[in-house]
């Protein structure tokens, strides 16, 4: 295998969820020019890990993260989910899989308003059938109990602080169970200490669920709490070994 970043676990095993061997994703740009958003990306994810991305706006983090989510597709490369690709499915079957496997956080809470946040969370599951569709109420409020808003159950988003939005949005992500949970920017509208407990809530629902982690962030202790952390570099993808992260967050450095 020939890959133009650094990779971090070369080959795929059979615990991985997400597998991304050289991928690529290149646009074609209105004056006739490619934009190689990604280059070469060697990514594999195991089963329960929780991975963070860091790097500079305009990087490709969240075009990784579409890739993962399957919301973008890579132009080239290969990738596999739970080992089998996902290329050359009908945009049915890829929406299908999407909702089955994956939850998304987003920096911007994209909560409805005038909705209570039983109604916020519960919406993902007003397509599902069954059993799911009539206790939907119900599993939403056992969610929100979960990321600690039993007593904000039918407040309105906009009278809930930003860190409450967000944990109301993190329910809402998980009540269909994701395999994978992916968050761009969890904790980018909120200041440190919000951003923290929102994060300590997340990793908690993460862990007690066995569900894989994706983080996208440009907050270098958010960084520092996954169990392996990759760089993103005008496309190209690297991990960042324990020593540098050490050493960056010794002298505050962006990344
Ligand atoms: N469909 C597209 N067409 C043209 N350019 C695109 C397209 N999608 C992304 N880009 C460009 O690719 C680059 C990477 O975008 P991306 O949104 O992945 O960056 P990012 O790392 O998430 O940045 P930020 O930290 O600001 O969110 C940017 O320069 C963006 O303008
Ligand atoms: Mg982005």
């Amino acid at each position: 295998m020939e890959g133009t970043s650094a990779p971090s676990t070369p080959v795929t095993t059979a615990d991985d969820v997400v597998s991304l061997t050289d991928v690529s994703r290149t646009v074609r740009l209105p004056d006739g020019e490619d934009l190689h958003i990604l280059t070469g990306v060697n990514l594999h994810i195991a089963r329960g890990e929780h991975v963070a991305v860091v790097g500079r706006s305009g990087s490709g983090k969240s075009t990784l993260l579409n890739i993962v989510g399957l919301l973008d597709a890579p132009t080239g490369g290969r990738y596999l989910l739970d080992g089998r690709p996902v290329s050359g499915l009908s945009a049915r079957r890829t929406a299908k899989l999407r909702g089955q496997t994956f939850g998304f956080v987003f920096q911007q809470f994209n909560l409805l308003p005038g909705r209570t946040a039983t109604e916020n969370v519960a919406n993902p599951l007003m397509y599902a059938g069954g059993r799911d569709f009539l206790h939907r109420k119900r599993t939403a409020r056992a969610m929100l109990e979960r990321v600690g808003l039993g007593h904000r159950l039918d407040t309105m988003p906009e009278k809930l602080s930003g860190g409450e939005q967000q944990r109301v949005a993190l329910a809402r992500s998980l009540v269909r169970r994701p395999r994978v949970l992916l968050a761009d920017e969890p904790t980018g509208a909120l200041d440190v200490d919000t951003g923290s407990a929102v994060m300590d809530v997340l990793e908690e629902l993460v862990r007690d669920d066995g569900t894989t982690l994706v983080t996208i962030t440009h907050d270098l202790s958010v960084a520092a709490r996954a169990d392996r952390r990759f760089r993103l570099d005008h496309g190209v993808l690297t991990e960042i070994t324990a020593d540098a992260l050490a050493a960056a967050t010794a002298h505050r450095e962006t990344v």
